[in-house]
């Protein structure tokens, strides 16, 4: 497949890494449509990347919203009539550093909606476009917060994170992962299923500033794209059920 016959949908695509993400596959060839919940937003991000000279597409989506997703594919598909990629970046936390024995329903059930429950809908609505390419992925923007094995290790980045809601609902995010992944190949369809832990970048992600988020330790967000973009612009389309990083797996 060419990259120019290539339509990727990047979901938050209209700031952080969602946006150098679209930048990034627009400048590789890649046809881009970003998603965006606000509008006037996503819109303000194309023009910027159209004083770079970059023609991307935007259109409005919020995940937590079935009728804006029904309304997005349904647009997609009236004028584009397939889609090679998506890109399931779209993501948001509300619980960091609340003791898990006090945590609210509310707060973890908004983890879910974004994380969780937003992806499934924006992947089952979005698969009969992904059908129609002759080879299509689905890439979920998951995090290494959502891994048991690197929340028990000692060692791990992770180790001293405490954010159950969002946690929990990346872990069942890549178990999504895992389970479509599985039903496509069953299906003998070419659509592969991927997740990625972008680490931890400088982003507003979390109500934080960029600069507060360097202090922390975060990178840049040309790196925390990186694997995004090698796998968005992989001919080959070999990988499948992975979970990895810019130093590859990460244990689910
Ligand atoms: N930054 C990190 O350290 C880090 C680490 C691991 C994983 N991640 C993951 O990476 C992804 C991108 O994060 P980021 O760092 O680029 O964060 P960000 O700068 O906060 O951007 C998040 C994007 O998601 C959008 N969004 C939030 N809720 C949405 C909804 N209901 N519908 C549609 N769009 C929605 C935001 O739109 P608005 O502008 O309208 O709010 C924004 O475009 C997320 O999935 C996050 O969980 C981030």
């Amino acid at each position: 497949m060419k990259n120019n016959s290539v339509i990727t949908l990047v979901t938050g695509g209209n700031r952080g890494m969602g946006l150098a993400i679209a930048k990034a596959l627009a400048a590789s060839g890649q046809k881009v449509i970003i998603g965006s919940r606000n509008l006037d937003k996503g819109k303000s991000a194309v023009e910027k990347l159209a004083a770079d000279g970059l023609k991307v597409d935007v259109i409005q989506l919020d995940v937590t919203d079935s009728d804006s997703v029904t309304a997005a594919a349904q647009e997609l598909m009236e004028k584009y009539g397939y889609l090679t990629t998506l890109i399931n970046n779209a993501g948001s936390v509300f619980d960091f550093r609340i003791e898990p024995s006090q945590i609210s329903q509310e707060l973890i059930r908004k983890d879910f909606e974004v994380n969780y429950f937003g992806l499934i809908d924006v992947t089952q609505k979005m698969l009969p476009l992904l059908k129609k390419a002759p080879q299509a992925k689905i890439i979920n923007i998951s995090s290494m917060m959502g891994s048991k094995t690197e929340a028990l290790n000692p060692q791990s980045e992770v180790y001293k994170a405490v954010a159950v809601g969002y946690q929990s609902a990346k872990a069942a995010a890549n178990m999504f992962t895992v389970q479509l992944a599985k039903e496509m190949t069953r299906n003998n369809l070419p659509i592969t299923v991927n997740a990625i832990d972008p680490g931890m970048v400088a982003t507003e992600f979390g109500g934080a500033t960029p600069e507060q988020a360097r202090e922390m330790g975060a990178k840049s967000i040309d790196v925390g794209i990186t694997r995004t973009v090698a796998l968005a612009t992989d001919f080959e389309n070999k990988d499948n059920a992975t979970f990895t990083n810019i130093s590859g797996p990460v244990a689910w």
